[in-house]
């Protein structure tokens, strides 16, 4: 799956720069239920596992040592999180940023949950479909910028706006975060048609990209 996911999630994670934008509440839908446990199992610097319920997905926030599984090992980060194997693994392409992300994680596990990785799995298959992140902690603004991917095998089932939706209302429920913000190429109609669904407006626009804001 990962194959796909790789040029946008390079450019989210590693290129763009937050910006503020209008602070217009936009209504994004409360669907999942939150649950915190705790990953004692872990090194020290993994934070309390994070899992988001949707009716359909469970958004899972990926320690580090998960994140070193999903780099290096998927089949054993699929076997530790319960899952079925499904024969995948990560694009070489996305290591270089796994790994980034890891080193800011270690470096700041107080900000961990906003480097990770989020592995979204299809409840029914037992099976990761789709991969999100934040950029990073909330900017001077609050804002937190979110990034997405999904397998092609499962897209336009709705499962990225189940995703970002329960993301969105999960950041905007954290301390220290006003609005959600991402960017888009304006090519990019099924990320374009997933913000408008989770309630993000445009806020500007180049030549090539779309910004946009929910929340504020
Ligand atoms: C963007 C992406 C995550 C959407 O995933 P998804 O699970 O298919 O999204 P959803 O099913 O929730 O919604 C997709 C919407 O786009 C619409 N859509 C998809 N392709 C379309 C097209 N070519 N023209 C018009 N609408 C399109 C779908 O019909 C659906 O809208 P609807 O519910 O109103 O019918 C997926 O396409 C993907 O992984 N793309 C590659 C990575 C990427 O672009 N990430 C975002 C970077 S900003």
């Amino acid at each position: 799956m990962v194959r796909n996911l790789v040029d946008r999630l390079f450019r989210i994670l590693h290129d763009g720069k937050q910006r503020k934008g209008p602070s217009r509440h936009s209504g994004v839908s409360c669907r999942g239920v939150s649950t915190i446990d705790a990953d004692f199992s872990s090194a020290s610097h993994d934070f309390m596992m994070i899992r988001l319920e949707t009716p359909r997905l469970t958004l899972m926030a990926l320690t580090v040592q998960q994140m070193r599984w999903q780099r290096d090992d998927f089949a054993r980060l699929e076997q530790t999180l319960g899952l079925a194997a499904s024969g995948q693994r990560l694009e070489d392409e996305l290591r270089p940023i796994v790994s980034r992300a890891i080193s800011q994680m270690r470096r700041r596990p107080h900000h961990a949950r906003w480097h990770c990785q989020w592995a979204a799995v299809l409840k029914e298959e037992r099976r990761i479909v789709g991969s999100l992140a934040f950029k990073g902690p909330p900017n001077r603004e609050e804002a937190v910028e979110i990034g997405y991917g999904f397998d092609p095998s499962y897209h336009n089932r709705g499962l990225a706006t189940e995703a970002v939706g329960e993301m969105v209302r999960w950041a905007l429920s954290e301390d220290g975060v006003e609005t959600v913000i991402a960017e888009t190429a304006n090519m990019n109609v099924a990320s374009m048609r997933v913000l408008q669904k989770v309630g993000f407006v445009i806020t500007s626009a180049t030549q090539r990209y779309l910004y946009w804001k929910v929340g504020g």
